[in-house]
């Protein structure tokens, strides 16, 4: 069966909630900062870098959407809601949940930009070379995530599958379901070599 969806619509919208994912990381991280700036000290030039990252990665994003007719989302007021009241709850929770919730939703953007590179390598090969050098900073904010963690307890295993699913429904529903539609897609690719 084919699908008829027109590629230039899942650019655009891979760049939609891209902008808009990374605007809710700013929010995230800001959350977080303004607590550990009280609780946390040690940590807050670390999640700083992090978040001059993730404006980099926001005004890169918003770059490319002219040229391929992209705008950004409209529900950017949940995203920065829910970024900051996430950064916030879990930080206050403790400096270890701070970096488990970093470490839930770097992994779970590092699968989408994954699928996503897989897609644009031969739709977009100047947005895919974008995502792939930003892609190499989100896997660093991972591996700084998982490294900061002093211990590994329950706390992690309740929350990883919770705030990963939640970026998940996000980046679905900011998508109308091309998240799950471009899996597909690759799957569909891949199969026919
Ligand atoms: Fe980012
Ligand atoms: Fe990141």
């Amino acid at each position: 069966m084919t699908d008829s969806r027109d590629p230039a619509l899942t650019v655009r919208r891979i760049l939609k909630v891209n902008h808009a994912g990374e605007f809710g990381a700013i929010r995230i991280y800001g959350a977080q900062i303004f607590i550990a700036r009280w609780l946390f000290p040690d940590i807050v030039s670390k999640l700083e870098e992090m978040r001059d990252d993730e404006i980099d990665h926001c005004r890169l994003f918003r770059d490319a959407m002219p040229a391929r007719g992209a705008r950004p989302c409209r529900i950017m007021a949940l995203w920065s809601l829910g970024g900051f009241v996430l950064g916030f709850l879990t930080a206050l929770c403790g400096q270890n949940t701070i970096w488990i919730c970093t470490e839930a939703v770097e992994s779970t953007v590092h699968r989408h930009l994954g699928e996503q590179l897989r897609f644009l390598q031969k739709r977009d090969p100047d947005l895919h070379a974008l995502i792939l050098s930003i892609q190499e900073q989100e896997l660093a904010h991972l591996t700084e995530a998982e490294n900061s963690q002093k211990h590994r307890g329950t706390m992690r295993k309740v929350l990883l599958p919770i705030i990963g699913g939640l970026t998940d429904l996000m980046i679905w529903l900011s998508t109308w379901g091309d998240s799950s539609w471009m899996r597909a897609e690759m799957a569909r690719d891949t199969l026919a070599g």
